[in-house]
């Protein structure tokens, strides 16, 4: 895995005042400078697509929402109210009646997740006698779910949500059809795909190669996901020129609709290098946020999925952290030093992980009430701390009612009530306002301050703003909690829960010291300050905090010093993380001053698009492919840097690589190193792969194969190495290998292993 680099605030603050008060550089930035900016999008309004750090997002099942247009009703065997495996009714008519009246605006919710909006087959699956109302068995990407509704009402429900600033993120599910596969079972659709009406292709008979015809998948290795199907469900070629570009313009289509964000389905059945290569042509016209689902069942690092998030410029959804909620306030089988373990691993191995998606329950697993034997206490637990941690905090529909349900498909039943006055919907409503409010929640880095079995205290920072929460899951016993420190300035806090949970206010010593805290059974609070004194330009206070903070920081482990956090001006996130040259990136966090000023990414000026004292749009300089710090220079001179930005060669296609004869010796693998970002500029330790050698259909060892994205139509040089898991490398010999990858459409390249 790639290493980052990790400076502290202050030393980074005087390292980057001496580089870049050089005058050759000044000049530089005189000369491109652009004021000319007229448009003020601050970091929480709904047209900031690319960065979610302010925003809660609600889940729904559409099917299973509101039925607001019973005409779109499908009829037939796949209708039945009472069966939870088939269609109910639910609507985009009815999620637009529920943005109209108030009910997520209420709640603080400023994102919804949808289901898959594709036309699905309108047929029951005869393996599970299950209709497609979870919207997974796409057949028609190009139109819509006739039971949710036309693209008219999509439109309205698109419209109405941005009205109230809202936005809409969709499930897609590039990753297969419907199924097709099953011995015995003769399936009406037969995986069909169409576009736009017009039949691309079916399963049988697959004379252009669109599905892969491998067995299920045994989930044995990363490899056997990818290329097999899953249970059955026709899986898709995506190196097949025609689905690749089917792809790419089905889901503009949907971007082009005003759609602000994506959720995709299953990404860990799908190879990276295709996906990184569907990305990029997103990011090219629409700057969204996309986050995908890589399904981990426990709370361990999987360096597959850690490697995906960390470079494909998709986030990911966040198992290891829900996983840790469910088993510490759930069903409370780890103690609460689990979850924050959990948060100081998350932070050390995602490298960006307020990008990451967090949620307790969703409809793959039980939800949490079921989970903790129905404990509504629990639920309210929970969600405050989901509200208060890093990363995208998503609320699955129902939840906030206590629904219950344990698997598939009961944790997917009708929407039960949309009563406001429940406890956890009221929680929600304080936290994700507080979230909008006090930049500590969406970009601070976390601390923990106290933890014991049953108590955890944590808190987030972001430059002098603070926010800090406490939580003790035992509700039969109260705890003294002693030697707690706090960055929040001496001062007396209310709880911004007002008390819902037994919480009570604090005083802050001018040491940081909080005296006399006793949390009562099941007592959580949430303890706030905002720092406000940035919101000038060149009236900013020196708020550099120098108490000593106390010893369980989690600043041991060198997680909360990623960015830059003292000073008056931070940037907290830069999103899309991955782009080429060209693409808008959004860079948000706060003390940009209201005056434009400059954005370098490494040395290179940015042109600024728009500019706001919390958010400014840039566009991605012309510059060669790699990792960039992104710095921001405010018109009084002041900088904020942010870690890293991975900037690709240029536009992107997918390329099959073949190497034929590469005997390994036990322990070593294939992978590839070339002269350009994609292939880690001869970097041995950033080289692409390994390889994969056990697809029946396309390779088999000593032959190994990857799929990889390359910059279309741009010469590369690159050579095949052996690597073992120690990092000895051995090198083919010869010249480099040459080739010029496609200009659009994808390739395929086969050498032969030299000796
Ligand atoms: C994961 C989804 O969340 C699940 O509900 C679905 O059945 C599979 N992917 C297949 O699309
Ligand atoms: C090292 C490789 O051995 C060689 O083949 C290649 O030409 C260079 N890296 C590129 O700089
Ligand atoms: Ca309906
Ligand atoms: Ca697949």
């Amino acid at each position: 895995m790639k290493k980052r680099r990790i400076i502290i605030g202050g030393l980074l603050l005087m390292l980057t005042m001496n580089v870049y008060n050089s005058s050759s550089f000044e000049v530089k930035a005189a000369k491109e400078i652009n004021t000319n900016t007229t448009k003020k999008i601050e970091d929480t309004s709904v047209e900031n697509k690319a960065d979610f750090s302010t925003d809660v997002i609600y889940q729904i099942v559409t099917d299973r929402f509101v039925d607001g247009d019973k005409s779109n009703n499908p009829t037939g065997d796949i209708f039945d109210k009472s069966n939870n495996r088939k269609y109910h009714g639910g609507d985009w008519a009815g999620i637009t009646q529920k943005i109209e009246d108030g009910y997520f605006t209420n709640m603080g919710i400023s994102a919804l997740w949808i289901s898959s909006p594709v036309e699905n087959i309108m047929t029951i699956d005869p393996s599970n006698q299950s209709a497609s109302y979870h919207g997974y068995w796409g057949k028609d990407f190009f139109r819509t779910n006739q039971a949710f509704g036309t693209f008219n009402d999509f439109k309205k429900l698109v419209q109405t949500a941005h009205s109230k600033n809202i936005k809409i993120v969709i499930d897609f599910a590039p990753n297969h059809t419907s199924t097709a596969e099953l011995k015995g079972v003769t399936f009406p659709e037969d995986g069909a795909l169409y576009r736009d009406g017009k039949l691309v292709g079916k399963f049988s008979n697959d004379k252009e190669g669109l599905f892969n015809h491998e067995s299920w998948t045994d989930y044995s290795s990363l490899e056997n996901g990818i290329y097999h199907s899953m249970y059955g469900l026709a899986d898709l070629n995506h190196m097949n020129q025609k689905v690749d570009t089917y792809m790419k313009d089905a889901i503009n289509k949907w971007l082009d609709l005003g759609v602000d964000g994506i959720r995709v389905d299953a990404v860990k059945h799908m190879q990276q290098g295709w996906q990184t290569n569907w990305l990029s042509s997103i990011y090219e016209k629409h700057n969204v946020f996309v986050f995908g689902e890589w399904f981990n069942g426990g709370t361990q690092n999987d360096a597959e999925m850690t490697n995906f998030a960390n470079s494909s410029g998709m986030s990911l959804l966040d198992f290891r952290y829900a996983n840790a909620i469910r088993n510490t306030i759930g069903n409370k089988s780890s103690s609460m030093k689990q979850l924050y373990q959990v948060m100081a691993d998350t932070e050390a191995d995602y490298s960006e992980v307020k990008d990451q998606v967090t949620f307790i329950d969703n409809h793959d697993m039980s939800r949490f009430m079921s989970y903790s034997k129905n404990n509504a206490e629990a639920v309210n637990q929970a969600y405050v701390a989901l509200l208060t941690s890093r990363g995208v905090p998503t609320i699955y529909y129902g939840s906030e009612q206590y629904m219950k349900g344990e698997s598939d498909p009961d944790n997917r039943a009708d929407m039960n009530s949309f009563n406001r006055n429940s406890k956890a919907y009221q929680i929600i409503g304080k936290l994700a306002k507080l979230r909008k409010k006090n930049s500590a929640l969406a970009y601070g880095n976390s601390k923990e301050r106290w933890v014991n079995d049953d108590v955890i205290v944590f808190e987030r920072k972001f430059g002098n703003s603070v926010v800090m929460t406490a939580i003790n899951r035992n509700e039969n016993r109260s705890y003294d909690i002693n030697g707690l420190f706090t960055d929040l300035p001496k001062g007396k806090y209310n709880d911004e829960l007002g008390g819902i949970l037994k919480g009570k206010p604090i005083e802050v010593n001018e040491k940081g010291e909080v005296k006399g805290l006793t949390l009562g059974g099941g007592e959580c609070s949430v303890w706030s300050y905002e720092d406000n004194t940035s919101n000038n330009d060149g009236l900013d206070s020196k708020g550099t905090d120098n108490r000593a903070s106390s010893k369980n920081s989690l600043s041991s482990n060198g997680i909360d010093n990623k960015v830059s956090n003292n000073g008056t001006v931070n940037i907290g996130n830069v999103g899309p993380y991955v782009g080429i040259p060209g693409n808008k990136i959004t860079v948000v966090g706060k003390g940009f001053g209201k005056k434009s000023g400059n954005v370098y990414v490494g040395k290179e000026n940015a042109k600024i698009v728009d500019w706001s004292d919390s958010c400014i749009n840039i566009q991605v300089p012309n510059i060669e492919g790699g990792e960039y710090e992104v710095i921001v220079k405010k018109s009084t001179g002041e900088l904020a840097k942010y870690k890293s930005f991975r900037v690709l060669s240029s536009k992107q296609v997918a390329t099959r690589f073949f190497v034929n004869n590469a005997q390994t010796q036990y322990g070593y693998s294939v992978y590839l190193v070339g002269n350009v970002e994609e292939l880690g500029k001869w970097n041995v330790n950033k080289a692409v792969g390994p390889f994969f050698n056990s697809t029946g259909s396309i390779a088999t060892y000593p032959t190994w194969f990857y799929d990889i994205s390359l910059p279309a139509g741009k010469k590369i040089e690159y050579k095949y190495i052996m690597k073992d898991s120690a990092g000895n490398v051995i090198w083919e010999s010869g010249m480099n290998h040459e080739y010029t990858p496609v200009k659009q459409g994808t390739g395929v390249v086969v050498n032969d292993w030299q000796r």
